[in-house]
């Protein structure tokens, strides 16, 4: 059998283009456990003085999160924001109609704007364009951005907070193209809506940022018609297209399965196409960027979920238990973002706590990482400079769905504030390392930190409350010397190897 090995070259001057660290960001719906047992929970020994859980807080800052999109989701498309504002014994329960449950509304726009503060992410915004439209998102902007003296900015006032939130990232409504929407709709009748919507909104605060849907998958039918009409309905007036996308292994099917970030590869590369398409049909000098705002693994819980009674508050949802080769999966994807860096602006990992989340909480108990924490973090937190592109000779493999998968997905970022660099490799291979060279050409006087590694001898394994058996170790085989880099890549395993000027 041939010898497998890998060979990289890395020079500071293949620029993709500068990573926008708000790929790094996440999302919290009212959904499940995530606001009421995961970052809110006022009962609880160790929640802060607003009823904020500080050891949630405490784990979302480990990840650096830049950005977190609230409050939906399926949820917002029938939400009516003026429930989650004003003096909480006023707030209506009601009935969620996307996840069947009861919404208490203790938490909404302003609680939601402070915990952002405390865990220092700005909010990405969405307004529901199922059930609502331009009048209701341009009054939710007036109360949240504008300063004083008006109906809806003195309400905010009123209700405790002096000073606008200034939210500048704003959602047009969220999966309209699904039918399991409250509310779907066309690409035509979406495109129209988001258009003088968001005109609207940008009439109240003309430094906001616009993200129109997007299809919900590349699996729906609509694709890509949906994106194309409408972008050409709304060009002039929005700023990114969204795309959403979760994988599962529900064939247990490794190499395949670890294959997908693939399919998520060519998901961008048709989206951005499109967007260009209408850039040229409209003779426009504005390009749209991609905003990634749901992205994941969500399989585990399917069934579990068909179990879940309606209409009660906070019901354990979508609470999948990942292992580590979600924790793969999920890095390969974060390296897909980085490969595409010159058009992915923003992203989202869905969700943040508990449900489908790097983090889990237990009501009234503790709180623990998932496996896929770790990739997030790393990314999050070495993942920010210039995106590079590595030229790789890696050997290949097939897979069911898939033909000549890399064994290896590789992505390098260059602070070239800091002087650090850092390689993110995740090797698929199942059963051998990877023996892996690197030409650092440009890189003198760079030497090696540390070589990170995330790796279980078992796929399957979980984290749980009372045993991390998926974390972070070091590999101290690695060397570095004369701008070359020697490493071996364990099978199946996460790298982040980091070097410094
Ligand atoms: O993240 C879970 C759900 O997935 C979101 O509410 C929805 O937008 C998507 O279908």
């Amino acid at each position: 059998m041939k010898k497998l090995k890998a060979t990289m070259t890395l020079d500071q001057h293949f620029k993709i283009a500068e990573v926008d660290k708000r790929i790094y960001g996440s999302f919290i719906e009212h959904l499940g456990r995530a606001v009421y047992g995961g970052i809110y929970e006022p009962d609880h020994p160790e929640s802060d003085n607003q009823g904020f859980r500080t050891d949630v807080i405490n784990l979302v800052k480990q990840l650096q999160v830049p950005i977190v999109r609230y409050p939906g989701g399926n949820m917002v498309s029938a939400y009516n924001w003026e429930d989650g504002v004003g003096p909480k014994a006023e707030r209506p329960r009601r009935l969620e109609l996307a996840w069947r449950t009861i919404e208490t509304n203790e938490v909404g726009t302003n609680e939601f704007a402070d915990w952002a503060k405390k865990v220092n992410a700005d909010v990405m915004m969405a307004v529901n364009l199922g059930t609502r439209g331009i009048d209701a998102a341009r009054n939710l902007i007036e109360y949240t951005n504008h300063p004083s003296g008006t109906y809806y900015s003195d309400l905010r006032r009123q209700h405790g907070y002096e000073s606008p939130h200034n939210i500048k990232t704003w959602c047009l409504g969220n999966e309209m193209d699904g039918p399991w929407q409250v509310g779907q709709k066309t690409a035509y009748e979406y495109g129209r809506l988001a258009n003088e919507t968001g005109k609207a909104m940008k009439q109240v605060d003309p430094d906001i940022e616009l993200v129109a849907c997007g299809s919900s998958s590349s699996t729906m039918p609509t694709f890509p018609e949906y994106e194309a009409t409408t972008l050409d309905l709304s060009y002039d007036t929005v700023d990114y297209i969204s795309l959403h996308q979760y994988y599962g292994n529900r064939s247990n099917d490794t190499a395949n399965y670890l294959a997908k970030n693939l399919d998520m590869a060519h998901f961008i590369k048709t989206v951005t196409a499109t967007c260009d398409y209408i850039k040229a049909k409209h003779r426009s000098k504005k390009t749209i960027n991609l905003s990634f705002d749901e992205w994941n693994v969500w399989y585990h819980s399917n069934d579990q979920d068909k179990q879940i009674e309606p209409w009660v508050v906070a019901p354990p949802q979508l609470e999948d238990h990942y292992n580590f080769e979600d924790a793969l999966l999920v890095g390969s994807m974060l390296i897909t973002f980085l490969q595409n860096a010159d058009r992915v602006k923003m992203a989202a990992m869905a969700q943040l706590v508990n449900v489908i989340a790097p983090i889990m909480t237990e009501n009234g108990g503790g709180s623990f990482k998932q496996t896929i924490f770790y990739p997030y973090m790393h990314t999050s937190i070495f993942g920010r400079g210039v995106s590079l592109k590595p030229i790789l000779n890696v050997p290949k493999y097939d897979a069911r769905d898939f033909t000549d998968v890399p064994y290896l997905d590789a992505a390098a970022v260059h602070n070239e504030e800091t002087g650090e660099l850092t390689i993110f490799i995740v090797n698929k291979h199942l059963s051998e390392a990877m023996p892996l060279e690197v030409d650092l050409r440009s890189f003198t006087g760079y030497s090696l930190v540390e070589h990170i590694e995330l790796y279980h001898e078992d796929v399957k394994a979980v984290n749980t409350m009372t045993h991390e058996a998926v974390k972070p170790q070091l590999n101290t085989f690695t060397t570095c010397e004369l701008g070359h880099l020697s490493a071996q890549l364990k099978q199946t395993s996460w790298n982040v190897i980091r070097l410094k000027k």
